[in-house]
């Protein structure tokens, strides 16, 4: 399939990023990803540059399910999806999205495997209270982020060849379902609502071999990259808003180290010559 370059943003041997729409973007080839990561818009009204994060919970509801489509066409067989959700709403209604994306998922196909509970401790954050000191109407939050990790059809990877970086320490602390480390600073990486790179780095070295493709359909501020850079996977990245792969190949560059391996040479979605497309 010819790809059109003019949606090819960024490109290295193995990160590649997409200033495109997720769910309109024909460059990633089908039964090609391991594993997804990422953190969808939230409808939140958080201010994106390109994109109304603010619409009814039924059109959120539906869009989740064309992008949650595709994500599970796009995935292996024995492909994951790590999905970093609220576990529920209070702003503009309350809604427990965590388990209505979770049913949605399901229901397309993806099986639930488990959840990983992050604890962001932002409590600080905490400015609504309801009725306060009152049992009139009283707001209960919690502190917390999910990670819901499923995946499409076998939940044993095929792992002939294949080589897990993880440590003994590591494998111990993070099959623990409850994470604690912050947030990522929305002023540090200009983007109104990015995760910490602890996020990816955990998912991707739990959930995947060396070597392995991983895709962020809403790369944001490009944290997904930066890991899979860090730990020698191939990385795939789609972004709707152009300066935000501007910031994503920025922060690829300056933090993420360039391996300058030939992993994309086997692929069949992404050629292999490394070039730059502003
Ligand atoms: C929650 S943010 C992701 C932040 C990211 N995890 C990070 O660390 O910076 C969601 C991103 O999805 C992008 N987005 C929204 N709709 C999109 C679409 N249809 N296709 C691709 N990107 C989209 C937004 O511009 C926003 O940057």
């Amino acid at each position: 399939m010819e790809i059109e370059e003019d949606k090819v943003y960024y490109r290295t041997k193995n990160i590649i990023i997409y200033n495109d729409d997720f769910l309109a973007t024909s460059h990633i080839e089908e039964s090609s990803v391991d594993l997804i990561v990422t953190s969808p818009p939230y409808n939140l009204d958080i201010h994106y540059n390109s994109f109304d994060d603010k619409i009814p919970y039924k059109k959120y509801l539906e869009f989740t399910e064309f992008w949650l489509e595709k994500a599970y066409k796009l995935s292996k067989e024995d492909g994951r999806l790590c999905l970093n959700i609220p576990l529920d709403k209070n702003k503009g209604g309350q809604q427990s999205v965590y388990a209505d994306i979770v049913t949605i998922a399901k229901e397309i196909g993806w099986k639930y495997h488990s959840t990983v509970v992050w604890n962001e401790g932002n409590i600080s954050r905490r400015t609504a209270w309801g009725s306060w000191l009152s049992a009139s109407a009283p707001y209960v939050i919690a502190p917390v982020e999910m990670i819901v990790i499923m995946h499409k059809k076998r939940w044993k990877k095929l792992s002939k060849g294949k080589k897990s970086d993880i440590t003994k320490d590591e494998f111990i602390e993070w099959t623990n379902g409850l994470w604690t480390f912050s947030g990522e600073s929305k002023k540090r990486v200009k983007h109104p609502a990015p995760f910490p790179t602890e996020l990816p780095k955990r998912c991707i070295k739990l959930f995947t071999f060396v070597g392995d493709t991983v895709l962020d359909p809403f790369l944001g501020s490009g944290s997904t990259l930066i890991a899979c850079a860090f730990l020698n996977r191939k990385g795939i990245g789609v972004e709707i808003d152009r300066n935000y792969c501007e910031i994503a190949k920025q922060r690829v560059i300056q933090d993420g180290k360039i391996l300058q391996s030939t992993l994309f040479d086997d692929t069949k979605s992404v050629r292999t010559q490394s070039k730059e497309i502003k």
